[in-house]
């Protein structure tokens, strides 16, 4: 093992404003809000709540991704300033030109208005905000702005038009106090009506040429000193990890950066996977998919949806756009927090983990992953590699039910997935994953062997309630008492049985609006 005595870090070179910008000896544990409003003085980036919550500190990430641009809001909180070496970067500063033609026409009107604001051309995102009244105290403002900024980006300039429903989704991770949401959905929806303004994606996918690493072997990275490591493939990866087995394992570190800003943790040494390409990739196969661990949230759930549609709601109830475009599958899983999401999802489908070091190759079943409360099998010289997931069969029906006290951006109180197979009105396989209730994510081991082949009726669905309500001694916390946890699983399965039978995605939305009325 190679003893770390210093914070010595390799620069991080990024594209801000079309130039590259390189910073040298930043510490590993550095957010990119620091590094923005401390370092650099671009005070326009707010913070809020420092945990990615609020998207106050919303920035634009831009990367090379199979020859292409590709552009995501994530929160700069809870983000490492490392983690965005080799990217280009876009914060509220940057958006508005003060040339005579900003965007890729003549300006007509907007020359006008722009004489009016002292030569400034703010940015259709901006713009919208303005014409719809849509800042009120403006402390959010800058955060919407940048997520309107990636929308505008990835729907207008594509040629998408921006729905109410995409516009309250790519708009979940940012909140308002004040305004109200009604203005900001209208500024989202208008941009596209303003005269066009779209970043030169070529021109920056040759400069993120320039700053992409060289790749070196893993024996020569191995003798670097840097405190901050982000190997390129998995075979350097799992030779950086052999030899520094006490370093913090990071991806999108929406987890681990809330232990940097309400922890004050700070960490010798750092070995980022987010970066590792194996691991960005899933593969499709016969039987199953396999996630990589350093997978987005966001890709990974839209892989996930592609085989099972009937997850698409659930998906974009996990935090908000921006944590799942930083957040990762396998940050997730190896976080193996009780409330985590996706555990419960992937223990009903019947995932495995993949674990590797130098030495070999493990599978096992994700609920064989823990040990207790957000402890785990791995070794020291042990990463998360894959995440394999179950094809569904023509007979599954697999259903995911999460409680939380709001609708978007939260946490579950508890989240139940049931996925089962039922042939002339007998149950021949039922797998159920519960999160919420114990240490750990866990199956419901107990109320499986009470399913097996039982009748589905309505009197055996009674019967499956109570066991599975006894299966488990959740506790009172903050987010639900336990008795409520214990009703809202009898309840869930009661919805369950009423979807088998064919009453189909009940809105609870809907529900709670009438009931609130
Ligand atoms: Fe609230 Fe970053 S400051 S999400
Ligand atoms: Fe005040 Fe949004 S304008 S919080």
């Amino acid at each position: 093992m190679t003893p770390l005595t210093d914070q010595n870090t390799h620069p991080i070179r990024f594209i801000k404003r079309g130039q590259i910008v390189t910073l040298a000896n930043v510490p590993p544990a550095r957010t990119l809000l620091e590094l923005l409003r401390e370092d650099l003085c671009a005070t326009g980036t707010k913070e809020g709540c420092g945990e990615g919550d609020c998207g106050a500190c919303t920035v634009v990430l831009g990367e090379a991704v199979d020859g292409e641009l590709q552009l995501k809001a994530v929160n700069s909180c809870i983000r490492l300033a490392h983690s965005i070496d080799g990217m280009a970067l876009w914060t509220v500063e940057d958006l508005a030109t003060t040339n005579a033609d900003g965007g890729d026409g003549p300006l007509g009107e907007r020359g006008a208005v722009a004489a009016e604001r002292g030569g400034e051309v703010l940015h259709p995102a901006q713009e919208a905000m303005v014409q719809c009244h849509a800042s009120q105290c403006g402390f959010c403002t800058p955060g919407f702005v940048m997520s309107l900024f990636a929308m505008y980006e990835n729907h207008v300039c594509k040629g998408r038009a921006i729905t109410r429903e995409q516009a309250q989704q790519d708009l979940s991770g940012n909140l308002c106090r004040c305004t109200g949401y009604r203005p900001i959905l209208d500024a989202a929806q208008s941009m596209a009506a303003l005269p066009r303004q779209s970043i030169d994606a070529a021109g920056l996918l040759q400069k993120l040429e320039l700053l992409a690493p060289v790749l070196i072997p893993p024996e020569a990275d191995l003798a670097n000193k840097s405190a901050y490591r982000s190997p390129r493939t998995l075979s350097g990866l799992l030779s950086t990890r052999a030899a520094h087995p006490t370093a913090q394992i990071v991806a999108g570190t929406t987890d681990v950066g809330l232990w940097v800003t309400k922890q004050h943790m700070q960490f010798d040494h750092v070995i980022d996977v987010s970066k590792t390409r194996e691991l960005r990739c899933i593969n499709q196969h016969p039987q199953h998919i396999s996630i990589g661990a350093a997978v987005t949230l966001t890709d990974a759930f839209a892989a996930l949806v592609a085989d099972r549609p009937q997850l698409h709601d659930f998906t974009a109830r996990f935090a908000g756009l921006s944590v799942r475009n930083s957040g990762t599958l396998g940050g997730n899983v190896a976080g193996g927090s009780p409330i985590g999401d996706s555990m419960p999802l992937l223990i009903a489908l019947g995932a495995s983990v993949v674990l590797m070091n130098v030495r070999g190759t493990r599978e096992l079943a994700l609920e064989d992953f823990y040990t207790g409360y957000k402890t785990n099998v791995l070794a020291a010289d042990e990463v998360l590699a894959w995440i394999n997931v179950p094809k569904p069969t023509p007979d599954e029906f697999m259903r995911i039910y999460k409680i939380s006290k709001r609708f978007d951006d939260d946490i579950s109180a508890v989240c139940l997935a049931i996925s089962m197979q039922i042939e002339n009105g007998v149950v021949i396989k039922v797998s159920i994953g519960v999160g919420g209730v114990a240490a750990t994510p866990v199956r419901a081991i107990k109320t499986e062997a009470f399913c097996a082949r039982i009748g589905w009726s309505k009197s055996s669905v009674d019967a499956v309630s109570g066991v599975l309500q006894a299966e488990f001694n959740p506790i009172t916390d903050m987010r639900a008492s336990a008795a409520y946890r214990v009703q809202i699983l009898g309840n869930l399965i009661q919805r369950f049985w009423l979807e088998s039978q064919g009453l189909q995605n009940i809105n609870l939305q809907a529900f709670n609006m009438e009931a609130a009325l």
